[in-house]
């Protein structure tokens, strides 16, 4: 069977619900946003539907189904109620007065079916299985419900404001067209569906009038490693880009979001050996990429001049970073170079590799009796840096999560130690985090140099240290013991 979707106008019309239950509140939910004159018949109601009544919203008739109950004065029927005759006979009385029903789960007794529906008023998406699957069709709902922003209904508020200046300023169909395809990617956009309107409708009107550039530049965290950590307002920002400048870290099952036309640009950077991703990382990129790589190691200096051409050529430059932009990934550099230029640009966070690394290895960073406070350290460079307290590094009661710090752990663990910093602390490297390759080498402060040595690591890799490092042996102890009653684990 196939159902036409048509948006259908309540406002005002009779309708009937026969049934007083939870599937009758989720059907009058909807009828009462459509403002509809509702009656409900059943004997006993949902407290949630007398408090309609008290709210004025509907009127109750506390008795079960009787046929005259259906008259040519409605427009629409549902019964939910759990008895078949019921339906049955709500489904005749309808056909004899040609009034449009809905019999709940029981698709033969329908002449009209509800859609899953996702709200981002005035924009309103409804899904149908044509009545074959309503679970399928709940759950394509929600796969649909991560891709559409919370904020998409002002954008449609954007575009009713500037409807008529906008038909006025440009006669030409084509033009306007071209002219709403750039508005709904820009960062005009991008500030109606973060709620700030005023903003929006400022920068919509300066592109009407011809006198901004609609290029722009977001920094977008692309999270650890597993794709699935990306936030959704990153991934949103992968599917509008013109072009899209990706580190090394970033794994490229994201750029399969991308659009069919986006200019893909490898900006892959090599740093100290654990910067590179081999054999155990993600590979190559899934594209035939532009790749900026003139000797293996990018310059910051040519990645910022390629993002700033090209937003000042009017695209949409998302600059895909692995973890968080603003965790030692050069995104504040390149916020400065942007707004040097007078370009628009936004950030987009993303979890950074030591906090996920944490997550997935059982580790938290605080914890009540055991650190107060935690720290993001680069090993870069630091080892030889002069301005380093290492006395405060060396503190008990924090984590150090440490990020590059393959090359300089030896150095690293030496100025811990000589500030004071325990030898048994417990410590652990965490090499590809969040991926299927992800490997723990624990050990303690003193030992975990040479056990990482002989390691071997290839992949990127953060090292914690820290009491809490012991909270996962400490959990598996007591799963054990939980596991086997009686018994005291070792
Ligand atoms: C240039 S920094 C970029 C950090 C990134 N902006 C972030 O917030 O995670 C690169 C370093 O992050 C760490 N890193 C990135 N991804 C990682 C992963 N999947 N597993 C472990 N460490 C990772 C490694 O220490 C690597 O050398």
């Amino acid at each position: 069977m196939f159902y036409l979707p048509l948006f259908h106008r309540l406002q005002g019309a009779q309708c009937l619900v026969v049934g007083g239950g939870q599937t009758a509140l989720r059907k009058l939910r909807w009828l009462v946003r459509a403002e509809a004159q509702i009656t409900v018949i059943a004997p006993q109601v949902d407290p949630e539907i007398q408090r309609m009544r008290d709210a004025g919203q509907l009127r109750i008739e506390r008795t079960g189904f009787y046929a005259e109950a259906v008259h040519g004065q409605l427009r629409l029927v549902i019964s939910a109620t759990n008895a078949p005759e019921v339906s049955e006979a709500v489904f005749v009385a309808a056909l004899k007065h040609g009034v449009l029903v809905n019999c709940v789960d029981r698709t033969e007794l329908c002449t009209i079916i509800f859609p899953a529906i996702i709200d981002r008023l005035p924009i309103l998406v409804a899904v149908s299985s044509m009545g074959q699957s309503p679970t399928l069709a709940r759950s394509v709902r929600g796969w649909i419900e991560t891709r559409l922003p919370q904020g998409l209904g002002r954008l449609a508020e954007l575009a009713g404001r500037l409807r008529i200046q906008v038909k006025q300023g440009l006669p030409n169909v084509d033009e306007r067209k071209a002219y709403w395809d750039s508005v709904f990617d820009s960062s005009a956009a991008d500030k109606a569906i973060q709620g700030d309107l005023k903003a929006a409708v400022a920068l919509a009107e300066e592109m009407l009038d011809g006198q901004t550039n609609s290029g722009q530049i977001l920094l977008v965290g692309a999270g650890p490693g597993d794709p699935d950590l990306i936030t959704l307002r990153g991934l949103r920002a992968i599917q509008t880009a013109d072009v899209l400048m990706y580190d090394k870290l970033v794994n490229p099952a994201l750029l399969d979001y991308a659009r069919r036309d986006v200019e893909l640009v490898d900006v892959g950077k090599q740093g100290p050996r654990e910067e590179v991703v081999g054999a155990t990382g993600w590979g190559a990129a899934a594209s035939t990429p532009n790749k900026i790589r003139p000797t293996g190691t990018t310059m910051q200096a040519a990645i910022n001049q390629r993002m700033v051409d090209e937003a000042m050529g009017g695209k949409k430059v998302v600059r895909l970073k692995g973890g968080d932009p603003f965790i030692f990934g050069r995104g504040g550099e390149e916020l400065l170079v942007a707004a040097e230029h007078g370009l628009e640009v936004a950030v987009v966070p993303g979890i950074t590799a030591g906090m996920a690394a944490a997550s997935y290895a059982g580790i938290p960073l605080t914890h009540r009796h055991m650190s107060q406070s935690v720290r993001f350290l680069t090993g870069h460079r630091v080892v030889d840096a002069e301005n380093v307290e290492w006395a405060e590094w060396a503190r008990d009661d924090q984590t150090l999560v440490i990020y590059m710090g393959l090359v300089s752990l030896p150095k690293i663990q030496k100025r811990l130690l000589a500030a004071g910093r325990a030898e048994t602390t417990p410590a652990v490297l965490i090499e590809n985090a969040t991926l299927t390759g992800q490997r723990e080498i624990y050990g303690t402060l003193k030992t975990l140099p040479e056990q990482v040595e002989a390691a071997q690591i290839t992949g990127p890799s953060v090292i914690i240290v820290g009491e809490v490092v012991d909270v996962p042996k400490q959990a598996e102890k007591a799963r054990i013991a939980a596991k086997n009653p009686g018994q005291i684990p070792l």
